[in-house]
């Protein structure tokens, strides 16, 4: 029972309700009996101050610029981790031993081939297709081939599922830049890690040796582990809200590929170093920065702000310094880190950015390293959404876990015409 209440006076009566506290970061006003008990609804547009669920996954504090993956800081799991050991922390809750690591390792490995006729559905598209719409479709009819792991009230079959969409999202993603290529597609390659088979898949052809470069495969991989999972952004509320009905896996995970493609949110890493290469030298810098400022503008810094962040994107920190590390790697140099360090730069000193806490995000850096690497900006958010499968089908394994987890079904504050008698076409 909750010892913390908060009061509301409405309507000349006082209503009660309990204050909850997690074990940390803010406490929430449980208003589960509001409707019931006031007849009104609270009205939260954009969910700024609203909290969705109960979760034990993923922990951010936007003022302090702190990110935790099951109490493990984000910095440390990034420095000492790896994608394939931060999926299992967040799928089961601590880390693995070296046993489980391996048995888990191996379970993904052996998932990674797509069905035969799953590779006809490339077909379908437009050469110049983008990727993420490729993700969309191809991802959504994964729900037409495993019927035989569908049934989500079974732990092994959520379990299974779960295995192979983080096991097929490389493989679907991979396909997707060799088809836009022309190239053929390559088929997995076991005895390579999660993050090698990917690059051999996507760089690799049929005619020679696909040599995996470690430091390029340790920022890939890095890359990955930044970007599994963040609470409850639009696209993990997407997955979830489509889990409550009772969808199957792949559609819930097809439906949380569509929300993350938008600019403001997954579509940012490449809206980002598009802005970055039309920005071109510092010298053009204050021209965009005024323009990012300017109200009657609708250009945005791409790559800046945050809805939770106030202070630095922790995954903003790391990604500069991968940057440096492919650069050494690869012996590549690319001006537009120069013009984004520079950006930033300008940017945290004006007092608009200042004022509104607009720091650089996840997205900021990580197009620079992915060009680096090879890939085209239209990739960009087709990597984001293979590693986010970890958090997806993570928090969706946790709602739909919870036995008292319901449909998700918010209301309105109405404001269109009450009621009135039709007119017949010969009246109006
Ligand atoms: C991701 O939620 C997550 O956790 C997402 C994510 C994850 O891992 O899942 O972290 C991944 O989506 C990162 C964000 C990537 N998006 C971008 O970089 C796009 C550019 N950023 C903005 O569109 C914006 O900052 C958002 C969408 C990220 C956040 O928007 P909010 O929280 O709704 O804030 P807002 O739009 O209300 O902005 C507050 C003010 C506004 O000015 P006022 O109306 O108060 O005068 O700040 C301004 C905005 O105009 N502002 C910007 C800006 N971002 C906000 N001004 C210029 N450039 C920007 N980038």
């Amino acid at each position: 029972m909750a010892d913390k209440h908060a009061t509301l006076e409405l309507g000349g009566e006082t209503h009660e309700f309990p204050v909850l506290s997690g074990s940390t970061g803010p406490d929430v006003v449980d208003i589960r009996k509001l409707y019931g008990s006031t007849g009104h609804f609270t009205f939260d547009p954009g969910y700024k101050s609203t909290a969705s669920c109960e979760s034990a996954l993923t922990y951010i504090d936007g003022n302090e610029g702190v990110l935790l993956h099951r109490g493990y800081p984000i910095g440390q799991l990034a420095e000492h981790s790896s994608f394939m050991e931060v999926a299992y922390l967040l799928l089961n809750g601590e880390l693995p031993s070296s046993e489980e690591f391996d048995d888990f390792n191996y379970t993904i490995t052996r998932h990674t081939m797509l069905h035969e006729q799953l590779r006809q559905f490339y077909q379908g598209f437009r050469r110049d297709a983008h990727p993420m719409a490729i993700m969309c479709g191809v991802v959504g009819a994964l729900s037409a081939f495993y019927h035989d792991s569908t049934d989500i009230s079974d732990p092994e079959h959520r379990k299974i599922s779960s295995h192979r969409l983080i096991a097929k999202m490389p493989t679907i993603a991979a396909m997707a830049y060799k088809y836009a290529v022309g190239q053929p597609f390559m088929q997995p390659d076991n005895n390579l890690s999660y993050t090698g088979n990917f690059l051999r898949m996507t760089f690799g052809v049929p005619a020679e040796e696909y040599e995996v470069i470690p430091a390029v495969e340790k920022a890939m991989d890095r890359i990955f582990i930044l970007h599994a999972d963040h609470e409850q952004n639009a696209s993990t509320s997407t997955v979830r809200l489509a889990g409550s009905s009772g969808a199957n896996p792949f559609a819930c995970i097809a439906a949380g590929i569509a929300c993350l493609w938008g600019p403001a949110h997954g579509g940012a890493n490449e809206a980002a170093l598009n802005m970055l290469r039309e920005i071109g030298t510092p010298d053009k810098i204050p021209h965009y920065i005024e323009r990012a400022k300017d109200k009657n503008d609708p250009f945005r810094l791409m790559g800046f702000g945050h809805r939770v962040y106030k202070n630095y994107d922790p995954r903003a920190t790391v990604m500069q310094k991968t940057v440096r590390e492919v650069f050494e790697a690869l012996n590549v140099q690319d001006p537009v880190f120069e013009t984004a360090l520079r950006l930033e730069e300008i940017a945290l000193s004006d007092d608009y950015f200042k004022e509104k806490k607009l720091f650089p995000n996840v997205d900021f850096y990580s197009g620079i390293i992915l060009s680096a690497i090879g890939f085209p900006t239209t990739m960009f958010t087709a990597l984001f959404a293979l590693a986010r499968t970890v958090g997806w089908v993570a928090q969706w394994n946790e709602m739909i876990s919870d036995p008292a987890q319901v449909i998700g079904r918010p209301r309105q504050l109405y404001t269109g015409p009450t009621e009135r008698d039709y007119v017949p076409l010969d009246k109006r």
